[in-house]
């Protein structure tokens, strides 16, 4: 058929918005774009037929044809396909719930050594670290502990050679502190320590220690007391007070052990406490003359003080777990609690 009058026109509009509306997949659109809006399509072929027309009916002609053009091409520019990337794509709806993050926590001993270590830190001590392997020389001997010394049997050792343990105690790295460095020393080593003992409730064959070692001209058993008393009061309560007695190490002297009033009962007695009002902690002493020279430094010029806590029962009271063993099973149920 010919378009060449407006009423042509009009039948040709008819047919083409029938067509689009008829359009259900790709291809018929593009099909449709080319036979109608193509650069050989339908209503571009219309200005052809403007030259064998009057001015007066080329200009009626000529608005009509480019109305019906701009008509068709606009339908078809905002039909539903031409945005398909946008409309099969859901987007982002801020409404919808967020996904459940599961963030893990910190195990409970990890958390215990983090605040002892923050306390004595922002006391001044700065953190040191040695071996779980451990020459006899670093765990025994330079302790103040020769071989066939009584003391070696405190702890029960894992031997891994003639000459090598697995450490008993973080005391060891008081010695290897002291080889590398010149007084005034303040250092604490937190760490591992292994123990051949039967496994129950209460003890484990390895747990954790935090060790602390001042060594200066002048320093004293005051200072001691008062380090202690201060760490106490940061770590457990504001008025908690401390106990010293006697004990004995082989590497400090006089030797203590320190006792804190119990954080649950506040000294009155409980099932913790055993109904003492006291807790004990940590074990502590003077630095002894024979370790000082074992590290080549002068006893009668210095003198310091060390001490030596298990994070593992600390942890135990603190939270009031009553079996060590939970401590390391990582069942999730425990952890989740802390
Ligand atoms: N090393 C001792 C122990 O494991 C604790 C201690 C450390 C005692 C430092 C005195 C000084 O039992």
């Amino acid at each position: 058929m010919e378009y060449n009058t407006v009423e042509s026109l009009e039948t040709l509009r008819g047919e083409a918005l029938a067509e689009f509306g008829a359009i259900s997949s790709e291809p018929d659109a593009e099909n449709f774009r080319l036979k109608y809006l193509g650069k050989k399509g339908i209503l571009r072929d219309l200005v052809k037929s403007l030259g064998s027309m009057s001015e007066d009916d080329r200009k009626t002609f000529g608005a009509a044809a480019n109305a019906l053009r701009r008509e068709v091409e606009e339908r078809f520019a905002e039909a539903p396909w031409q945005n398909k990337a946008e409309t099969s794509d859901p987007g982002f709806d801020p409404t919808l719930p967020g996904y459940p993050f599961q963030t893990g926590s910190l195990h409970p001993l990890a958390k215990i050594r983090n605040e002892i270590v923050e306390i004595l830190v922002s006391m001044g001590f700065s953190v040191a670290y040695g071996p779980d392997v451990e020459s006899d020389y670093y765990n025994f001997q330079a302790l103040n502990m020769p071989p066939l010394h009584p003391a070696r049997d405190m702890q029960d050792t894992f031997y891994i050679s003639e000459n090598s343990v697995l450490r008993t105690h973080t005391s060891p790295v008081q010695i290897r502190v002291m080889e590398a460095q010149k007084p005034p020393i303040r250092i604490i080593a937190p760490g591992r320590v292994y123990r051949n003992e039967a496994i129950s409730a209460r003890s484990y064959c390895m747990f954790h220690q935090v060790e602390g070692l001042y060594v200066d001209e002048n320093v004293s058993f005051a200072d001691l007391k008062g380090t202690l008393l201060a760490f106490s009061r940061r770590f457990f309560d504001a008025n908690t007070k401390i106990k010293i007695r006697p004990s004995f190490f082989p590497f400090t002297e006089p030797s203590v052990e320190v006792d804190v009033e119990c954080f649950l009962c506040k000294g009155k007695g409980c099932n913790i406490c055993k109904h003492s009002g006291w807790l004990e902690i940590l074990g502590a002493g003077m630095v002894h003359p024979n370790v000082f020279k074992a590290c080549k430094i002068d006893p009668e010029q210095y003198t310091g003080f060390a001490f030596g806590m298990g994070i593992e029962r600390i942890a135990l009271l603190k939270y009031g777990i009553d079996d060590i063993r939970l401590l390391y099973e990582n069942d999730v149920r425990f952890l989740r609690q802390f």
